[in-house]
């Protein structure tokens, strides 16, 4: 840390800590400060937390005019959404993360459905309805299972996997009647259901080019096995398997560059992390099912804990509008990030409780924190997802075995975990260790 720049990083979870805990660590990094933050970046050394809200834009502005920052880091999709990169620029300060123009390809799946049919880009067919009787019409007239979207932001929530008619019909009418999303619901996407097996693929974006991170998965489902309600991300790992080189190769070419270059082409060019959620089918042929502007959430806790290159300056060759001058250099080991939530997430969860056990640490793990507060000398839980747990080694069942023993040295009251994160991975590399 004899660097002289200052940092801020918006936002409070997990992948916001991981962010500052790796930006600390470029040379050219002074100081970090994260808005709110949470116990665990209270915790680093050379990152302070700041009390001002990830949504509170005017707050944000003023904070780095008066501590000085030099690149503010946006973590979550929010403030993207609305316009904090706009804002920032407006006032002459340097930001990584997309415009409100380029954040529509998380903001609105309508638009993001209409861009990729525009440029050919594959993705699943779909339709878009506002009015309930043409909705459900359609629903009637296709096959199951369906995909019911609600069109704006839902916290990563407002998708239905229908597996029958009727609960295609009821995600439709909560929905477009505004209970389930209110306005976020209020216009949806009807899309073909697609099978294969699902990759996160996160690239760093500026100036028409994109450098891509390695490769990650994520599990949104609550319960073992992929089942139950979705949540932010009960846990990830890098690299993903199914995205070999052939698969990377196809992704850039169909997919991430005619994005960047359409974005590019319509006005709006895109700066920040570009994360595609793809579904790449049994022939490997990746197909979108979703973008978010920023990095995943918990996908970012693997994926940076492998980066040995400096982020910081891969991020400002972005925002110089030359990416590909920076070539990230990875940890050959695998790594993975198990999800410790709340009792009741992704329902009401309690919040309060003293964590115990976290100081217990070793060289091939570490904890980022999400959903965590200091009340005095404890750390309390403060949110849902509460820590993300991650290991690393030579494969994913390696790290897994770390971090799942990691986890169990961490406890509160009504802590649960998903034992079975990377299990995809786990059972190539065994199937691979019998032949
Ligand atoms: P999204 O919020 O769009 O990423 O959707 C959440 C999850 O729903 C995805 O991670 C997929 O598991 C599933 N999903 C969304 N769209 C589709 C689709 N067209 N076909 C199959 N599964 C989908
Ligand atoms: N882990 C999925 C996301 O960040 O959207």
């Amino acid at each position: 840390m004899n660097g002289t720049l200052t940092v801020l990083v918006v936002g409070g979870g997990g992948r916001e800590h991981a962010l500052a805990w790796k930006l600390v660590q470029s040379k050219r990094v002074a100081r970090v400060f994260v808005a709110p933050g949470n116990a665990g970046t209270a915790d680093e050394h050379g990152v302070e937390n700041v009390a001002v809200g990830a949504e509170d834009i005017d707050g944000l502005v003023t904070l780095a005019h008066e501590r000085s920052v030099g690149l503010t880091v946006v973590g979550p999709e929010a403030p993207l959404v609305a316009g904090i990169s706009d804002r920032f620029a407006a006032e002459g300060l340097r930001v990584f993360g997309p415009s409100a123009a380029a954040a529509r390809v998380e903001g609105s799946k309508a638009f993001t459905k209409a861009f990729l049919a525009e440029h050919g880009i594959p993705t699943a067919r779909y339709a878009e309805f506002t009015d309930p009787a043409a909705a459900a019409a359609h629903v009637r007239e296709h096959a199951t299972p369906i995909v019911i979207k609600a069109d704006g932001l839902a916290a990563g929530k407002g998708v239905v996997v229908a597996q029958s008619e009727a609960e295609a019909l009821a995600a439709v009418d909560d929905m477009l009647s505004g209970r389930a999303f209110g306005d976020a619901g209020r216009r949806i996407v009807i899309e073909e259901f697609l099978s294969g097996e699902e990759a996160s693929f996160i690239c760093v974006v500026g100036g028409g080019e994109a450098v891509p991170l390695a490769s990650s998965q994520d599990h949104k489902a609550a319960g073992e096995g992929d089942t139950g309600p979705n949540t932010g991300g009960m846990g990830a790992y890098s690299p993903a398997p199914v995205v070999d080189e052939a698969t990377h190769d196809r992704i850039m070419r169909e997919i991430i560059r005619p994005t960047v270059e359409g974005l590019m082409a319509a006005g709006t060019p895109y700066t920040g992390f570009l994360y595609a959620g793809l579904m790449i089918d049994p022939g490997g042929a990746p197909r979108v099912i979703e973008f978010n502007c920023r990095l995943g959430d918990p996908e970012a806790q693997p994926i940076l804990l492998r980066l040995r290159s400096d982020l910081l300056e891969l991020l400002e060759a972005a925002i110089d509008g030359d990416p590909t001058r920076m070539r990230p250099e990875w940890d050959e080991r695998a790594a993975i990030g198990v999800v410790m939530a709340a009792a009741g997430y992704p329902g009401n969860y309690a919040k309060g409780h003293t964590i115990s056990g976290l100081d217990a640490g070793d060289s091939h793990t570490r904890i980022f924190h999400a959903g965590t507060a200091r009340d005095g000398d404890r750390v309390v839980t403060s949110g849902g997802r509460v820590l993300c747990v991650c290991g690393l080694g030579k494969d994913v069942g390696e790290a897994r075995l770390r971090a799942l023993e990691r986890v169990g040295t961490v406890d509160w009251k009504g802590a649960w975990h998903r034992p079975d994160i990377g299990h995809r991975a786990v059972a190539r590399e065994r199937d691979e260790g019998r032949r």
